[in-house]
């Protein structure tokens, strides 16, 4: 077992592991989870549509001229403890519209649960990071959340939400959002990892920013030499906070015979962003096989993939026939295995993808795989001309 991912499993499942791998971590900056994921978009309304559809998103909560906000449209959709808010603005200008004109639909808030949205902003900002939003009260008849914020790689943002004194159903400002369709979910949980891509030699700057700054550890890391295919390379280190709900991991692209997917990401969103939301699923048969009646469009996998792989991972429980059907591809550690499948582009621009992903004792992040979902990655650019 690498000692790396020794360390993850101890965190996870022990107090002292957590202690002892993050002191400082469970100190300064304690995180409860991930609060929700809000992406700036074109049209929110039709955005919240196609979640609702293809991924089982729950229609939760909504914000705009209803409830009074004039400026601009937010939906809230909720599966497991998954929340995304889809968000447009009602108006030419502004900081959304030069957010989609430049980068297209994308994540501008990753937003934490804490539970001192001061002191998280304290805390974070006195060790170096650029503030985004000073500690805010902001009330309604349900009570009060204080939010704060700083900036991340690219024009990314972490919002704190501290939400202990508030029982209403997202935030001040937004109202229950009742609504005649709602599509069933797929079996969607939790994020497993959000994936930042950034620029050339920004790899460890990142690192260290969430070592410094957030108090993260790092534990696990690839190099080209893990990630490689005949064209294209990148370099990955996986950041993880104290308790191992929140895990970033952070590519930059590396030199390659032609391009990779890193740079074409790079090119079209112009800087760095969040790449992949991976979510965590019970039965990723299941969540696949519906989400593609949904119409899910998923990376291709060859069928050769299949040809040793008993040999490569050992017994797993479910049918190989089934997995190969749906191109799902398996990877095994020490700890156990896991499975998981990517989305081909979720936007226009060749940016923002979904991973769906079912740990069975694995805690890494599919090395095995890397090979397999690069090629397929180059065939989808190979289609564009971008490789
Ligand atoms: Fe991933």
């Amino acid at each position: 077992m690498s000692a790396e991912i020794k360390d993850l499993k101890n965190l996870q499942n022990t107090e002292y592991g957590l202690k002892k791998l993050f002191p400082e971590a469970e100190d300064f900056l304690p995180l409860l989870g991930t609060d929700y994921v809000e992406l700036y978009v074109g049209n929110a309304k039709q955005s919240a549509h196609f979640y609702k559809t293809a991924f089982g998103f729950q229609s939760e909560a909504y914000a705009g001229l209803e409830t009074g906000v004039t400026d601009r449209v937010s939906y809230v959709l909720k599966q497991g403890k998954i929340r995304l808010v889809l968000t447009t603005t009602l108006e030419k200008g502004g900081e959304i519209n030069a957010h989609i004109d430049k980068h297209g639909d994308g994540v501008k808030v990753v937003a934490l649960w804490v539970d001192d949205a001061t002191k998280a902003w304290e805390e974070t900002t006195k060790r170096g990071a650029k503030s985004y939003l000073q500690p805010t009260t902001v009330e309604d008849e349900n009570g009060t959340i204080v939010k704060s914020g700083i900036h991340t790689y690219g024009e990314t943002v972490h919002v704190f939400i501290e939400r202990k004194n508030y029982h209403g159903i997202f935030l001040p400002g937004y109202k229950k959002w009742e609504s005649h369709y709602n599509p069933k979910p797929v079996g969607l949980k939790f994020i497993d990892h959000m994936v930042g891509n950034v620029g050339w030699d920004e790899m460890n700057k990142w690192c260290e920013f969430y070592g410094k700054v957030m108090g993260f550890a790092q534990i696990i890391s690839f190099d080209d030499k893990d990630i490689s295919t005949d064209y294209t390379a990148l370099m990955s280190k996986v950041m993880s906070n104290g308790n191992g709900r929140i895990k970033f991991p952070i590519n930059e692209p590396a030199e390659g015979k032609k391009k990779s997917q890193i740079e074409e990401y790079l090119d079209f969103y112009n800087g760095a962003g969040v790449q992949h939301v991976a979510v965590a699923t019970d039965d990723i048969v299941a969540t696949v096989s519906e989400m593609r009646n949904r119409g899910v469009e998923f990376l291709y996998v060859p069928e050769n993939y299949y040809e040793d792989l008993i040999e490569r991972v050992g017994e797993i429980d479910e049918d190989v026939d089934i997995l190969k059907q749906h191109g799902i591809l398996i990877d095994r550690d020490d700890e156990g295995y896991l499975l998981q499948l990517f989305t081909k582009p979720v936007v226009d621009r060749p940016t923002m993808f979904f991973e769906i992903i079912q740990r069975k004792g694995a805690q890494s992040f599919g090395k095995g795989n890397f090979k397999a979902l690069f090629e397929a990655i180059e065939r989808e650019q190979e289609n564009r001309g971008t490789l």
